[in-house]
């Protein structure tokens, strides 16, 4: 059974979603729920589901990235996890961190990578005037939002469409793909999951 450390940033329901998903025979267990605020609204979620949770506050280590990352790595390693996934964690990590973790470490973006790396994504393809949106799991690597797909999701854009109802319809997508990738991958296959 593969061990699943989970860390995000705010609301949590990618992690609800991938929690949720790890239970029969599924090849993995979420161990940890972290969080870089105790107030990350996620924290509760993962309470109410039995899973052990940490928080630690990036504010304090400001201007210090490495050592914001040596305490969140402490938690990591007490609770031992084979895979990590940042599920709407919403701080930068440095080389250091990532090379660690690489070829264990899972994220979920809201584009269709490589497209909109970064913030804003959903006003950007709108601004673009795209036909078609969506999400994208990748192995995370040093370089920002980039990394080997391992699975994408597509959404159309519809006439009308705010940053918002794009991000509704994207979100309902993330989180079926990111419990679908996250299985095959913890099963040790990395072929690509694509929906539709
Ligand atoms: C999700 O849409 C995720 O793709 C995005 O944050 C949201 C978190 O929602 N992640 C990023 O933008 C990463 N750069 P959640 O807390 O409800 O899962």
């Amino acid at each position: 059974m593969k061990r699943v450390a989970i860390l995000i940033s705010g609301g949590g329901s990618n992690m609800q979603a991938l929690a949720e998903s790890m239970s029969g025979d599924h090849p993995a267990r979420p161990v940890l729920v972290m969080a870089n605020s105790e107030t990350a609204g996620g924290l509760e979620k993962a309470r109410a589901m039995g899973i052990p949770t940490a928080a630690v506050d990036h504010r304090p280590y400001k201007g210090d990235r490495a050592a914001f990352e040596a305490a969140l790595q402490d938690k990591l390693e007490a609770a031992a996890p084979d895979i990590l996934c940042l599920a709407g964690f919403m701080r930068v990590l440095t080389e250091g961190f990532v090379s660690r973790w690489q070829g264990r470490m899972l994220n979920i973006h809201p584009s269709l990578l490589p497209k909109y790396r970064g913030l804003d994504t959903h006003a950007r393809a709108l601004a673009a005037g795209d036909s078609e949106h969506g999400c994208t799991v990748h192995e995370v690597t040093p370089a920002l939002d980039d990394g080997p797909i391992l699975g994408q999701a597509r959404v159309p854009v519809t006439p009308g469409d705010t940053p918002e109802d794009l991000a509704a319809r994207v979100l309902e997508q993330e989180h079926r793909l990111y419990p679908a990738v996250l299985a095959r991958f913890a099963a040790g296959d990395r072929r690509p999951v694509m929906f539709p």
